[in-house]
């Protein structure tokens, strides 16, 4: 991997980007240190000894049985209304169970951009709604294993950290400095500035200078006030904070009415020419410059639960349980950037919009994939599609459904995600009421790009 001297962007050859790769071919394992650190971090503020050897277990168990049991009930609680959340009380909740699910979202826009070499080794990078740090601890917790696979680069990362919670911003601090101690010799990371500000559609940034990255994790959603109607002036605000190489990423949790939020909100930005976007809904036919569609999807991020999770579910906690993170996620740039470039050669590929007219006739087709769902029972993954050329919400979802030995046998030993690109020559179109699916055999040629 090298670094471009122009630009900055990491620029992979195949066999380093397969390396890349590899960073997602397990499932997401949330690192034992910063478990190790929450605790301590915990164990502190509720005034119980810490010892440096101690393990994540000693930890849980020395934790009094009453602050366990009120913890789990205000985790069972948040976010259980529409109403706007206070986290007066609720920080180490917070800390304890939403930071170990949230870390991992940001990977994948990160590999969105790595994909096309536009990853920098050296970010600037702007956090809103920082809380206790998830999506700084995410992006530190990737450019580790960039760093510890290519040695030969110097990586650094910048942060400023905007939150309206001082005790927020204080855990986020802490946690960001104990993780520094454990940093590869060729990363370097620095949390520039810390500003406690409660965000508006009138918020300036004007002392705060120009980013490669500015992120809204878990900011613009239902529970944070009135973050949702202003959710488009402070995006646009933000447009003149990004560098012309930069991207805006917002992230949002994979639930109905988050996600129809986003992607309304999305289209006002696109259809204003506020912005562009990079990933995932492009087209594939056309470059897209109009968005009508809200329509429902997630992403799903599949991990190991921590250890806090299984103390926590033993002792009680009724969330938790799932094998994987749903959450959604849009890339906004202002470069035309995108993931992957617009295909002018429609010959001998059907677009999805006219797919039912193929009923049961072997057709070929090109679609980024929307969804993708492994079948904790079997072996079996579903996989929906979106070409840009239907509207979802007055189309029915078309899916493929493949068993995951044929995916592995055929070379895509990488989970997929979402937001790939799918190429199929050979699927047979099976309309059902409420869904289209694309029949694979053993001769369907199938080719992904990550
Ligand atoms: C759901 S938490 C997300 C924390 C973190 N980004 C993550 O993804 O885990 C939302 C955070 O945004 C902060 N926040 C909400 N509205 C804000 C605003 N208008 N200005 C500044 N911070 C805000 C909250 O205090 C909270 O820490």
């Amino acid at each position: 991997m090298k670094v471009d001297v122009i630009d900055n962007t990491l620029i992979s050859e195949e066999c380093e980007f397969e390396t890349v790769l590899s960073f997602f071919k397990e499932k997401r394992k949330f690192p034992e240190y910063i478990e190790l650190y929450i605790l301590k971090i915990i164990s502190e503020q509720i005034g119980i000894g810490t010892n440096e050897y101690f393990t994540a277990e000693e930890y849980l168990n020395n934790l009094p049985t009453c602050f366990i049991k009120r913890e789990i009930s205000s985790i069972d609680e948040m976010y259980g209304c529409k109403s706007k959340i206070s986290y007066k009380d609720k920080y180490l909740s917070y800390l304890l169970y939403y930071l170990p699910a949230n870390i991992f979202k940001i990977w994948k826009p990160l590999l969105d951009l790595q994909t096309k070499d536009l990853l920098k080794a050296e970010l600037k990078i702007l956090d809103i709604g920082t809380g206790p740090g998830s999506v700084p601890i995410g992006i530190i917790e990737y450019y580790k294993s960039l760093a510890n696979c290519f040695n030969d680069i110097l990586f650094t990362l910048n942060f400023t950290l905007i939150e309206k919670e001082t005790e927020f911003l204080k855990i986020a601090n802490k946690l960001i400095n104990m993780i520094k101690n454990q940093l590869p010799a060729n990363l370097n990371v620095l949390v520039e500035k810390c500003i406690i500000e409660d965000i508006t559609e009138d918020s300036k940034y004007d002392s705060l200078g120009n980013f490669d990255m500015v992120i809204m994790s878990n900011f613009i959603t239902n529970n944070e006030g009135k973050n949702q109607i202003y959710g488009y002036d402070i995006i646009s605000n933000l447009k003149n904070h990004l560098l012309d190489d930069g991207s805006i990423i917002i992230i949002e949790p994979g639930d109905n009415e988050n996600c129809r939020k986003l992607k309304l909100m999305r289209n006002e930005i696109i259809n204003n020419n506020i912005l562009d976007i990079y990933s995932p809904c492009i087209g594939i036919w056309e470059n897209k410059t109009y968005y009508d569609c809200s329509c429902f999807s997630m992403v799903r991020s599949y991990w190991e639960l921590p250890k806090i999770y299984k103390f926590l579910i033993k002792h009680g906690l009724s969330k938790g349980k799932r094998k994987d993170i749903p959450f959604n996620y849009i890339i906004y740039r202002k470069d035309h950037k995108k993931k992957y470039e617009i295909i002018n050669n429609q010959k001998n590929f059907v677009k999805l919009a006219d797919i039912k007219k193929y009923n049961e006739k072997k057709i070929n087709v090109i679609a980024m994939i929307r969804t993708v769902i492994y079948d904790k029972h079997s072996d079996n993954v579903s996989i929906a599609l979106c070409d840009g050329t239907c509207s979802c919400d007055n189309f029915n979802s078309v899916w493929i459904r493949v068993s995951n030995s044929l995916l592995i046998k055929s070379g895509f030993t990488i989970p997929l995600i979402s937001a790939e690109r799918i190429r199929l020559r050979g699927v047979e179109v099976k309309l059902n009421n409420n869904e289209i699916n694309l029949g694979i055999n053993p001769n369907t040629k199938i080719r992904i790009e990550y």
